[in-house]
Protein backbone atom coordinates (compact mmCIF):
# COMPACT_ATOMS: atom_id res chain seq x y z
CA UNK A 1 0.00 0.00 0.00
CA UNK A 2 2.91 2.68 -0.86
CA UNK A 3 0.21 5.09 -2.11
CA UNK A 4 -2.17 5.26 1.48
CA UNK A 5 -3.24 8.66 2.09
CA UNK A 6 -2.43 9.87 -2.02
CA UNK A 7 -4.83 11.40 -4.31
CA UNK A 8 -3.68 10.56 -7.79
CA UNK A 9 -4.80 12.30 -11.00
CA UNK A 10 -4.46 9.79 -14.26
CA UNK A 11 -5.97 11.64 -17.05
CA UNK A 12 -7.29 9.42 -20.52
CA UNK A 13 -8.49 6.58 -17.93
CA UNK A 14 -11.65 5.87 -19.57
CA UNK A 15 -9.46 2.90 -20.25
CA UNK A 16 -6.72 1.27 -22.00
CA UNK A 17 -3.35 2.29 -20.14
CA UNK A 18 -4.70 5.08 -18.36
CA UNK A 19 -7.24 2.58 -16.96
CA UNK A 20 -5.21 -0.07 -15.94
CA UNK A 21 -2.84 2.73 -14.21
CA UNK A 22 -5.95 3.64 -12.20
CA UNK A 23 -6.50 0.42 -11.06
CA UNK A 24 -3.00 -0.15 -9.69
CA UNK A 25 -2.96 2.98 -7.62
CA UNK A 26 -5.98 2.19 -6.36
CA UNK A 27 -4.63 -1.20 -5.07
CA UNK A 28 -1.65 0.63 -3.77
CA UNK A 29 -4.01 2.52 -1.19
CA UNK A 30 -4.72 5.61 -3.72
CA UNK A 31 -7.42 7.74 -4.00
CA UNK A 32 -7.54 7.94 -7.91
CA UNK A 33 -9.57 10.76 -9.37
CA UNK A 34 -9.71 8.76 -12.97
CA UNK A 35 -10.41 11.97 -15.41
CA UNK A 36 -10.93 11.45 -18.83
CA UNK A 37 -12.80 13.52 -22.05
CA UNK A 38 -15.16 9.94 -21.77
CA UNK A 39 -17.19 10.80 -19.06
CA UNK A 40 -18.59 7.23 -19.28
CA UNK A 41 -16.01 5.66 -19.22
CA UNK A 42 -14.39 7.25 -16.43
CA UNK A 43 -17.33 6.30 -14.16
CA UNK A 44 -17.24 2.74 -15.39
CA UNK A 45 -13.57 3.13 -14.15
CA UNK A 46 -14.16 4.38 -11.06
CA UNK A 47 -17.07 1.36 -10.86
CA UNK A 48 -14.53 -1.19 -11.65
CA UNK A 49 -12.25 0.58 -8.43
CA UNK A 50 -14.94 0.68 -6.25
CA UNK A 51 -16.10 -3.02 -6.83
CA UNK A 52 -12.32 -4.43 -6.38
CA UNK A 53 -12.33 -1.99 -2.95
CA UNK A 54 -10.46 0.60 -3.89
CA UNK A 55 -11.21 4.14 -3.48
CA UNK A 56 -11.52 6.49 -6.77
CA UNK A 57 -14.16 9.26 -8.02
CA UNK A 58 -14.88 10.35 -11.39
CA UNK A 59 -13.84 13.93 -13.08
CA UNK A 60 -14.87 14.59 -16.83
CA UNK A 61 -12.12 16.75 -18.78
CA UNK A 62 -10.98 17.57 -21.94
CA UNK A 63 -6.90 18.40 -21.14
CA UNK A 64 -6.43 19.19 -24.79
CA UNK A 65 -8.45 22.57 -23.29
CA UNK A 66 -7.00 25.10 -20.73
CA UNK A 67 -10.29 25.31 -18.80
CA UNK A 68 -10.47 21.10 -18.91
CA UNK A 69 -6.95 21.20 -17.18
CA UNK A 70 -7.63 24.11 -14.59
CA UNK A 71 -10.86 22.22 -14.03
CA UNK A 72 -8.86 19.16 -12.33
CA UNK A 73 -6.10 21.43 -10.89
CA UNK A 74 -8.92 23.77 -8.88
CA UNK A 75 -11.05 20.18 -8.51
CA UNK A 76 -8.25 18.31 -6.83
CA UNK A 77 -4.98 20.02 -5.65
CA UNK A 78 -4.58 21.33 -2.25
CA UNK A 79 -6.17 21.83 0.28
CA UNK A 80 -8.74 19.55 -0.99
CA UNK A 81 -5.86 17.17 -1.42
CA UNK A 82 -2.89 17.39 0.51
CA UNK A 83 -0.67 14.56 -1.16
CA UNK A 84 -1.05 14.50 -5.12
CA UNK A 85 0.22 13.32 -7.79
CA UNK A 86 -0.61 12.95 -11.54
CA UNK A 87 -0.63 10.50 -14.80
CA UNK A 88 -1.39 11.74 -18.04
CA UNK A 89 -2.19 8.93 -20.69
CA UNK A 90 -3.72 10.78 -24.05
CA UNK A 91 -0.21 12.17 -25.47
CA UNK A 92 -1.30 14.12 -28.16
CA UNK A 93 0.58 16.98 -29.00
CA UNK A 94 -2.63 19.23 -28.09
CA UNK A 95 -2.98 17.44 -24.91
CA UNK A 96 0.42 16.77 -23.72
CA UNK A 97 0.96 20.32 -24.57
CA UNK A 98 -1.99 21.65 -22.36
CA UNK A 99 -0.61 19.55 -19.17
CA UNK A 100 3.24 21.55 -19.22
N1 LIG B 1 -1.33 1.02 -26.17
C1 LIG B 1 -0.04 1.03 -26.46
O1 LIG B 1 0.63 -0.03 -26.66
C2 LIG B 1 0.74 2.33 -26.53
C3 LIG B 1 2.11 2.30 -26.73
C4 LIG B 1 2.85 3.50 -26.76
C5 LIG B 1 2.16 4.71 -26.59
N2 LIG B 1 0.83 4.72 -26.43
C6 LIG B 1 0.17 6.01 -26.24
O2 LIG B 1 -0.30 6.08 -24.90
C7 LIG B 1 -1.54 6.81 -24.89
C8 LIG B 1 -2.63 5.97 -24.26
O3 LIG B 1 -2.79 4.76 -25.02
P1 LIG B 1 -4.05 3.83 -24.82
O4 LIG B 1 -3.79 2.59 -25.59
O5 LIG B 1 -4.37 3.71 -23.36
O6 LIG B 1 -5.17 4.69 -25.58
P2 LIG B 1 -6.76 4.67 -25.38
O7 LIG B 1 -7.31 5.27 -26.64
O8 LIG B 1 -7.24 3.32 -24.99
O9 LIG B 1 -7.00 5.65 -24.16
C9 LIG B 1 -6.82 7.03 -24.28
C10 LIG B 1 -7.85 7.70 -23.40
O10 LIG B 1 -7.61 9.10 -23.45
C11 LIG B 1 -8.86 9.75 -23.52
N3 LIG B 1 -8.65 11.06 -24.11
C12 LIG B 1 -8.31 11.34 -25.40
N4 LIG B 1 -8.20 12.66 -25.57
C13 LIG B 1 -8.48 13.24 -24.37
C14 LIG B 1 -8.54 14.60 -23.92
N5 LIG B 1 -8.31 15.61 -24.74
N6 LIG B 1 -8.85 14.84 -22.62
C15 LIG B 1 -9.09 13.81 -21.77
N7 LIG B 1 -9.06 12.51 -22.15
C16 LIG B 1 -8.75 12.22 -23.44
C17 LIG B 1 -9.74 8.84 -24.37
O11 LIG B 1 -11.12 9.12 -24.14
C18 LIG B 1 -9.30 7.47 -23.86
O12 LIG B 1 -10.08 7.03 -22.78
C19 LIG B 1 -1.87 7.16 -26.34
O13 LIG B 1 -1.45 8.49 -26.60
C20 LIG B 1 -1.04 6.19 -27.13
O14 LIG B 1 -0.69 6.71 -28.40
C21 LIG B 1 0.11 3.56 -26.36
Amino acid sequence: MRFNDKTVIVTGAAGGIGGAISARFAAEGAQVVVTDVNAEGAEATVAAILAQGGKARALASDIAQPEGCRAIVENVMPPKAPSTCCATMPASTGAATCWR
